[in-house]
């Protein structure tokens, strides 16, 4: 049910690091957060972690990532000493779709690419959200027109479900500026002009100007180009 506006009335005026622990209190051992461990996740990880908040971390596994994701990923195990979840699609469905249709069918049709995200992301998401009350992500609103007109706290209707973006309002000045204090592990990539870092085949870098999600499955049409993780 959605009691979203409630929600945000009680955390009006606070801190992330309080409006985190407002959640864990408001639903406690269900509350999860999914990482793909851009500068964004990175911020709320830290957080998360050091101050050992009862939330758990996952990470959707695509088996199609970047090694720089993976290289912090290890780096953000190693330097707070926790664990993150990771999902894993079905092997009998990225079988099938591979044998099928070869190892880049996502770049044919926006058909083959959404069945991809179905099978890799969505599927898997859904198996890590079941039995949670709360989904928190890294969204902020700049990020994209669609995102703008997104709120920090959503009723997720699709998995039933509230959902949380604790830097909604953050500008990437301020995610940079916060990773930079407190010497946040993040990924190599996003110096190399990458604002936003999906699955590999599907991410390349933006040019000056561009948009910061220009980069993701840039061969398709602007208003297709949602994998389904976040569709409202
Ligand atoms: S996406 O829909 O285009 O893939 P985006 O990369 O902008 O999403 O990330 C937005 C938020 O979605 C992240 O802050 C994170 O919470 C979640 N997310 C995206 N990809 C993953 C992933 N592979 N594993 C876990 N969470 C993810
Ligand atoms: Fe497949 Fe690309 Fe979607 Fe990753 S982003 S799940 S590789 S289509």
């Amino acid at each position: 049910m959605d009691k979203s506006v409630e929600i945000l009335a009680e955390i009006a005026g606070l801190s992330i690091e309080e409006s985190l622990r407002k959640m864990v209190e408001c639903f406690p051992g269900k509350v999860i957060f999914s990482t793909s461990f851009g500068w964004e996740d990175q911020v709320i990880s830290h957080i998360i972690f050091t101050n050992k908040l009862d939330i758990k971390v996952f990470t959707l596994e695509t088996g199609r990532l970047f090694p720089e994701t993976y290289y912090v990923w290890n780096r953000t195990i190693e330097r707070y000493g926790v664990a993150i979840e990771a999902y894993y699609p079905h092997t009998e469905q990225v079988e099938k779709m591979v044998s099928e249709k070869g190892p880049s069918s996502f770049y044919e049709s926006v058909a083959n690419r959404k069945e991809c995200c179905g099978i890799r992301k969505i599927e898997p998401l859904k198996r890590a959200l079941a039995g949670n009350s709360l989904w928190i992500t890294g969204i902020r609103a700049e990020q994209s027109p669609n995102r703008e007109d997104m709120h920090a706290v959503e009723w997720d209707a699709a998995n039933g479900l509230h959902k949380f973006h604790p830097i909604f309002n953050w500008t990437l000045e301020q995610v940079k500026d916060y990773i930079k204090i407190y010497n946040i592990p993040y990924n190599p990539l996003h110096d190399k002009g990458f604002p936003s870092i999906g699955c590999a085949p599907c991410t390349r870098a933006v040019k000056d100007g561009e948009d910061f999600r220009a980069g993701r499955w840039w061969w398709e049409d602007q208003d297709k180009k949602e994998c389904g993780l976040h569709s409202s």
